[in-house]
């Protein structure tokens, strides 16, 4: 057998056994596990809609919609656009409702009309009007191209299905990058914002101190020559099906215990605030990303620099006339943003969010979670989203009027 079989015939074979040790011991998974995010939304009593934007390149973007709460009906007043991470999808805002806290439902349930975005290359963006997603060309892209072209888009539609001229937005992590690069290479699109609320965003990245990576992103450049190379567009490649592999082994398998470790690990401790029943579910929906995603994400802690990509000193010359890529401005952006943050966050470092605070004009709030432990993945995951994160954002974000 040739060498290049391997991988993939291994990785079908990880999955067969998890898939296996799965079905042996699942007695204990929540109905909602095996659930689409709409069959979701309607189970916990929200009417779900599906819309489809193309972007100025091609891609082609699915969002759902909540366009009232659970007693409501027609259509809320405000329209709101949640961006999830990176490794993220609409679920984000949504897998909570299985113990009711999904922020998605707290704000529709609160006179907010509800989109939820995704990211091209995502489970619900995987296509493109010509180009094929499992070939190299379709993941030629990174959050700057996600922020300019699929939230411009997403933008555009909302205010144009539901007739006002703002609308509010959240994002988290990436959510948040992709809010800063709109509006600073795009600034047309500042007047369309209401206010913005941002979990954990990552835009500055110069504090970044995650002593498990940081070697890693040291090598940025080899690694980079080396996925390249090997013309790796898409991670985790697809013929590796991570998603799966992690459902199958974060099941009730005695392995979820190494899930739950290396979910804490990933996002920095035990919060004590994750509610056990969700690992499978949120393993279902891990989608995947552009490699040169993650390759921006690292180029701007190993430089300190929010700044748009670096293709090398010459061809930078003839993209942006310097040699260096320009540092994205955050002073231009006048909309009026809360900032969100925790202590134990080690993926967006507290000192990185404080920084962007002093810089951006309109720093309206800088909010420290209470729990010291908070984590990134609390933003989306705890269980107490509503009271240590919803109430305090959607009471902050009252205070603003769409003023048409
Ligand atoms: C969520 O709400 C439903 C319906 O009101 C209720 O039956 C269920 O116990 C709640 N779940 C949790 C975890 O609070
Ligand atoms: C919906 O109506 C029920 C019954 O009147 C009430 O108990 C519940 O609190 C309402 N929920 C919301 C979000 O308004
Ligand atoms: C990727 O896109 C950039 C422009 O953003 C272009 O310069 C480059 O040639 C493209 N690479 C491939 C392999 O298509
Ligand atoms: C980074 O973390 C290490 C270990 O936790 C600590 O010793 C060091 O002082 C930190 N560096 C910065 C710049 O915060
Ligand atoms: C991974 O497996 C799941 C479940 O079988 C499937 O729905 C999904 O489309 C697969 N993903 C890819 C990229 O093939």
């Amino acid at each position: 057998m040739r060498s290049d079989n391997m991988i993939p015939l291994l990785s079908e074979f990880l999955t067969l056994v998890s898939i296996c040790l799965s079905i042996v011991s699942c007695q204990d998974i929540h109905p909602d596990t095996e659930l689409s995010i709409t069959e979701i939304l309607e189970k916990h009593g929200f009417p779900a809609e599906t819309h489809e934007v193309i972007t100025k390149d091609g891609y082609i973007i699915t969002m759902q919609r909540i366009p009232h709460g659970k007693n409501g009906t027609g259509v809320n007043p405000k329209p709101i656009l949640m961006m999830h991470g990176l490794f993220g999808s609409a679920e984000n805002y949504v897998v909570a409702e299985m113990y009711n806290s999904s922020m998605a439902g707290y704000f529709a349930d609160r006179g907010y009309d509800v989109w939820l975005g995704n990211a091209r290359g995502n489970i619900h963006s995987r296509r493109h009007v010509r180009l094929d997603p499992d070939k190299y060309k379709f993941w030629n892209f990174s959050y700057h191209e996600i922020a300019i072209y699929d939230v411009a888009a997403m933008v555009d539609h909302i205010l144009k299905t539901s007739g006002k001229k703002k609308l509010y937005y959240i994002g988290h992590s990436q959510g948040g990058t992709v809010f800063y690069i709109l509006n600073s290479m795009r600034p047309e699109y500042q007047k369309k914002f209401v206010q913005a609320s941002l979990l954990a965003p990552a835009g500055l990245m110069g504090n970044y101190n995650n002593t498990l990576t940081l070697p890693l992103i040291r090598r940025r450049k080899m690694i980079e020559k080396m996925v390249n190379n090997a013309k790796i567009g898409e991670f985790p490649p697809k013929w590796f099906n991570f998603s799966q592999f992690l459902y199958g082994s974060c099941t009730e398998t005695p392995l979820k215990y190494i899930c739950q470790g290396l979910y804490n690990t990933l996002a920095g401790g035990d919060s004590g605030e994750f509610f056990p029943h969700l690992m499978p579910h949120i393993m279902r929906f891990i989608p995947s990303v552009a490699a040169k995603q993650m390759f921006h994400f690292m180029q701007s802690i190993d430089t300190g620099c929010f700044c748009q990509w670096d293709y090398g000193k010459k061809k930078n010359q003839e993209v942006y006339g310097t040699a260096e890529p320009p540092a994205y401005d955050l002073k231009s952006i006048q909309v009026p943003i809360a900032l969100y943050y925790g202590l134990s966050d080690t993926l967006v470092f507290p000192k990185d969010v404080e920084k962007t605070c002093s810089i951006i004009p309109k720093c309206t709030r800088l909010y420290l979670l209470p729990n010291p432990k908070w984590t990134h993945l609390d933003f989306i995951f705890s269980v107490n989203l509503v009271k240590e994160l919803n109430e305090p954002v959607i009471t902050h974000m009252n205070t603003f009027k769409d003023d048409d």
